[in-house]
Parts: structure tokens; C-alpha cells; sequence
């Protein structure tokens, strides 16, 4: 039995259904360069056309200035690149939604960027009471705004007659659960980018959960800073050294395995070269783990049962400094174990180096997966929760 109300168990025959979809895709140069967010809202969407329901669907897109057009976030590209996908005239509206409520006359419409709309950010009960006027049931299915208590993605559920989760949200619970939930051991979580400003939460979460785990990118730096290590001109945040302390303590108590890099590539004078970690000088700067450290990993990929992975661990985007995080990509696909990723960069080092069919599931979900994974209560998710 779920915990949560979901839009398969409900009768939606010739309703009229308001979606909240997360279609924020990237745009280069007017163009959609990755429509896979627009992608994973289809199921849902021809689930409840197949039932015969009327569609409203509503998303943001971008941050826009809250209370004004500005044609740079709107939607429009994106109601045409849905409209290609669903092979059916996806009309699109661009009234504001604080001025006319969806009125359900086509099978599917999609508004302008709830963001346009003023009190959209600070949960507005006015504004989401006009955006839930004339619908039958509210199907929040966008994972990747769930952790925002916006007036789209939570207070609108007070005034919609049912509120339940869309396949998309589902789906998304139900894959990151596996991580926690009777996980296949050993449970591998690779945790790699900047800053362990951003991760110091989930590591702390996962040091509870996990068998192991990998860290790169700034978060090695920081790390091997606080194991007294030089680390040169390399990306740190000094302030989070005790942090960094405090993890690899409770893991040594659990019983955890956090292998620091043996080796790296740095750069220096625009030079790129490998060292050992205990070897770097001054000016030197760590931009991606090296072949030793990249063996060791791909032991741990290789023996994981589960793993998860949150970040690149070397700067992927430039070619010096690649490999670190090719290396991992590639150890992946060829994994035995049940392997989910998230998070922007994490998904274009996948499609960089492999596929996304490579790994078993893919989350939507940026800020909202680290959320998640952290163990918040997002408040999109919270909306859909049987009582
Ligand atoms: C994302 O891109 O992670 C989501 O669409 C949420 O966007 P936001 O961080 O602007 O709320």
C-alpha cells in the first residue's frame, strides 16, 4: 500500500486535470539544448489524456523578475518542442494566470512561466486559489521544484479538490528510495563538484547509510586539507576542513571507507601533469583525480551493489582534465550493481562519456535530489502524502 496518493488510483474520466510539470530545460542561443525534463513529463501527460481528462499544465522556467514578462523565460519554445514530442497541437497560453484561471476548453494547454506571476515564490494563497480554480484534481509531478514551497508546487493543493502525485514524482520517489530502502551491498555513493558546503548535509546523512564513499572535484580538496595534505592554489573551502574532519572520523567509527586520491592531475603556468598527493608545491592546482586514485575507484565501482552518483570529480569540461571523470562514467555503465545518478553536471559528464541508458535510473531533480537524498520533507512531495 503507497503512502501516497497517486494519479493511477484515481478516476480522472473527462476531468479536468492541472499538472505542475518541471519544463525547465536549457536554452543556447534560442534553442532547446536537452529536452530530457520535457521528456519525462510524457508518461503522465498521455497517461491522463488516455483517460480522456482535459489538461492545464503549468511549470517555470528559469528565474525570472517575479511580476514581468521578460521573453527570454517564456515557455512558448517549449510548448512547440512538446507539442513535436506528443506528435498532437499542444496550445499555448500566454495570459497570465493571475488574470484568467485554466479554463480546460482543449485537451492540452500549456500557461506561461508561473514565474512571471507575482506571489508564485512566496506561496501566494490568492494567486494558487486562481490557478486551482476550475480543476477536478492537481497532479504535482515535478520533482525538480518539489523542495520549493511555491504557490504552484504546494500552496495550490489547499485549494484543489484532490491533490496526488504524477507518474514522474513517482517514479523519481520510488528510485531514490532503493538507495535507503533494502539496498543491494555494498551501497557505493560518489560524491564529487565544488563545494562540501553544498554536500555536507547528504554526507552526513550517507556516512550513516553507505558501505563507501568516493569523493572529488573541490570536496577531495577539502578533504585531503583536513588530512594535512598541501593542496597548493587548488579550490577549497577552508572554513569546512573541520566539517570534512568530523566526517572522516564518524566513518572510520561506522566503518566506512573514504579513499583520499593518491594522485592528481594538476595544472600550473598552463601545464597539466600527474602527481602524487603528497607532493603538490605552492602553485600548483588539482583539477581532476589521477590514474592511481581512477584504478582504486573503479575497484569500488566494480564490487557496489548499489551506487549513487552526485558530481564530477575532476573538471570534465575541459579535456586536460577529463579523465578522473571518464573514467568513473565508463566503470558505471559496465557496473553489475543498480546505479542512479543526479544533479546538472553529473548528468552532462553522463552524456558526455556514456549514455543515460547506461545507468538504471536518472533523476530530474537538481537542488530537489540533494534535498531528497539528504532526507528533507520537500514540500511538493509533502502535498501528495496520505494523511
Ligand atoms: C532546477 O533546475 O533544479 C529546477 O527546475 C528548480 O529550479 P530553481 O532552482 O530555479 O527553483
Amino acid at each position: 500500500m503507497s503512502d501516497y496518493n497517486e494519479l493511477v488510483n484515481i478516476d480522472i474520466a473527462g476531468k479536468n486535470i492541472l499538472i505542475r510539470e518541471d519544463l525547465n530545460v536549457p536554452l543556447e542561443n534560442g534553442k532547446i539544448i536537452n529536452d530530457a525534463r520535457i521528456r519525462a513529463a510524457i508518461p503522465t501527460i498521455k497517461y491522463a489524456l488516455s483517460k480522456g481528462a482535459k489538461l492545464a499544465i503549468i511549470s517555470h522556467f528559469g528565474r525570472p523578475k517575479e511580476g514581468e514578462f521578460n521573453e527570454k523565460f517564456s515557455l512558448r519554445l517549449v510548448a512547440r518542442r512538446l507539442s513535436e514530442i506528443l506528435k498532437m497541437e499542444v496550445f499555448f497560453e500566454d495570459k497570465p494566470l493571475d488574470v484568467k484561471s485554466p479554463e480546460y476548453k482543449n485537451n492540452i494547454t500549456l500557461y506561461e512561466n508561473t514565474r512571471f506571476l507575482n506571489g508564485e515564490k512566496s506561496g501566494d494563497s490568492k494567486l494558487a486559489e486562481k490557478i486551482a480554480k476550475n480543476c477536478d484534481v492537481f497532479v504535482m509531478d515535478a520533482f525538480g521544484s518539489s523542495h520549493r514551497k511555491h504557490s504552484s508546487t504546494f500552496t495550490i493543493s489547499k485549494y484543489a479538490p484532490i491533490t496526488c502525485g504524477g507518474l514522474l514524482l513517482m517514479n523519481e520517489i520510488l528510485n531514490i528510495e532503493k538507495i535507503f530502502k533494502d539496498p543491494k551491498k555494498p551501497v557505493l555513493a560518489i560524491i564529487g563538484g565544488s563545494k562540501i558546503s553544498t554536500k555536507l548535509n547528504i554526507l552526513k546523512k550517507l556516512i550513516t547509510k553507505v558501505d563507501a564513499i568516493i569523493i572529488g572535484g573541490g570536496i577531495a580538496n577539502t578533504f585531503l586539507l583536513s588530512s594535512g595534505y598541501s593542496i597548493g592554489k587548488s579550490l577549497v573551502e577552508a572554513d569546512m576542513v573541520i566539517d570534512a574532519k568530523k566526517i572522516i572520523n564518524i566513518a572510520k567509527e561506522k566503518n566506512v571507507s573514504i579513499p583520499l586520491p593518491k594522485d592528481v592531475v594538476c595544472e600550473s603556468s598552463n601545464n597539466s601533469f600527474i602527481k602524487n598527493t603528497n607532493e603538490i608545491t605552492d602553485e600548483e592546482m588539482i583539477k581532476d583525480i589521477g590514474p592511481k586514485t581512477s584504478t582504486i575507484y573503479k575497484k569500488f565501482i566494480k564490487e557496489a551493489g548499489t551506487i549513487l552518483w552526485n558530481g564530477p570529480v575532476g573538471v570534465f569540461e575541459d579535456a586536460l582534465f577529463e579523465n578522473g571523470t571518464k573514467d568513473i562514467a565508463c566503470s558505471i555503465k559496465d557496473a553489475k550493481a543498480l546505479t542512479i545518478a543526479g544533479g546538472g553536471d553529473t548528468i552532462s559528464a553522463i552524456e558526455k562519456f556514456i549514455n543515460i541508458e547506461d545507468l538504471d535510473y536518472i533523476s530530474t531533480g537538481g537542488g530537489a535530489f540533494l534535498e531528497f537524498l539528504e532526507g528533507n520533507e520537500l514540500p511538493g512531495i509533502k502535498i501528495i502524502k496520505k494523511l
